[in-house]
């Protein structure tokens, strides 16, 4: 049977890309893993979601089990908008959508926004998850580079005025990482991201911010976009998955009530009841500013060990930026395909990403590779770029 003839036009183009992550090879067994952007397992909190879990249904016993599940869903809500005023953000409950995790977040967003017409901004290199969620829904993507102080502002809004001087659609959207990014670890500047703000009432465009990674500063968190958005511009998508633990899958949009109302009609009843009502009974135990003062001790820690492995081990012609939090470090190495380079680097037993996969278009892209501090500890850490080291040499 010939099953592609169901598929829809949407999905039937984007089937024509690889599958997500399909250039990623299977990693030998005790490859170090500098590749992905997991947390650290040490961190995870297995206890306390084990005891807030156990504590749920001893109180609530079937509750929490049924489609609504139980009255802590709304509960977690309340704990989010905590966090988002951590960050700077005062929104109300009709302003604020729970996700399952920011990818889901992004999906919506995407859906409600966007059509074949439509094009969407984005930083070039970006999270590539993201440019794949963009490709099922339009293929006019646009990018835009970034430099060690995020999105260029500047040559983004000269690429805007020469669409609109030849008469060319502007972008619905601009998704952008602005607070350590992904792949490059970078953070966009206080005056770019003023800069971005205008161009948006100027060109008339959303800004989609997604914030994954905002909390977990090694210093000063930057002001998310959202906080110094007067005009209701920006979606703010942010995550559980990097400070708590991916598998709970929880994430949220906090925006105008307009779009939440939209993205809640398309999410319908694609949530996990259990495990938001349990990330609730957690994260009202816990004192959340010292946890996350230990991750950010812990991140700090393995980012500056993973920098001084780097000058250690690796030739004077690679550079890469110095990221003030999050979990990556971006890597040229002059003249290198470090797609070529990979199987010899999983040969070695370490694992990075090649560079080329965060680009729209991968050409003339394979001088760069992410690597990630967060999941490895330190010992791996060290051993894993002197590793790297040996093959660059
Ligand atoms: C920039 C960025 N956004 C979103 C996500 C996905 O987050 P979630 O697990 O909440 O879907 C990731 C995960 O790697 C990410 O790097």
């Amino acid at each position: 049977m010939n099953v592609e003839s169901y598929f829809s036009k949407n999905i039937k183009a984007a089937l024509q890309n690889d599958p997500p992550g399909a250039w990623m090879p299977e990693l030998p067994e005790d490859c170090i893993r500098l590749s992905s952007g997991y947390p650290d397992p040490a961190l995870m909190p297995v206890e306390e979601l084990k005891d807030a879990a156990a504590r749920l249904l001893d109180e609530e016993k079937d509750l929490p089990l049924h489609y609504l599940g139980s009255p802590r869903v709304q509960g977690l809500k309340q704990q989010i908008l905590k966090r988002l005023a951590e960050r700077g953000i005062y929104v109300r409950e009709d302003q604020l959508l729970i996700t399952s995790g920011a990818c889901q977040a992004i999906d919506l967003i995407a859906r409600i926004l966007l059509d074949e017409q439509a094009v969407v901004a984005v930083e070039e290199p970006t999270y590539m998850e993201a440019l794949e969620i963009f490709k099922n829904y339009t293929n006019q993507i646009i990018g835009i580079p970034v430099d060690e102080d995020g999105i260029q502002t500047v040559r983004f809004e000269d690429i805007l005025e020469e669409r609109k001087q030849a008469g060319l659609t502007l972008p619905r959207f601009l998704y952008t990482i602005p607070t350590f990014q992904n792949p490059t670890g970078t953070t966009l500047t206080t005056e770019r991201r003023k800069h971005l703000l205008e161009l948006s009432t100027k060109f008339d465009f959303l800004i989609l911010e997604d914030d994954a990674y905002g909390e977990l500063a090694f210093g000063e968190s930057p002001q998310t976009l959202k906080s110094l958005d007067k005009q209701g511009k920006v979606l703010h998508a942010g995550s559980l998955s990097k400070v708590v633990a991916p598998g709970m899958r929880i994430g949220w949009v906090a925006a105008d009530s307009g779009f939440i109302k939209a993205l809640e009609w398309f999410k319908k009843d694609l949530d996990h009841p259990f495990a938001q009502s349990t990330m609730t009974v957690y994260l009202e135990k816990i004192d959340f500013q010292n946890r996350l003062g230990h991750l950010k001790d812990v991140y700090r820690a393995k980012c500056d060990v993973l920098i001084r492995s780097l000058e250690q081990f690796l030739p004077e012609s690679v550079s890469w930026y110095v990221p003030k939090g999050g979990y990556f470090v971006w890597i040229r190495i002059p003249d290198a395909d470090t797609s070529q380079l990979l199987s010899e680097a999983l040969d070695k037993g370490v694992s990075y990403i090649p560079g080329k996969y965060f680009f729209l278009d991968q050409q003339d892209r394979s001088e760069f590779l992410r690597l990630s501090f967060s999941h490895a500890d330190e010992k791996d850490i060290i051993e894993g770029i002197r590793r790297l080291g040996e093959v660059l040499y």
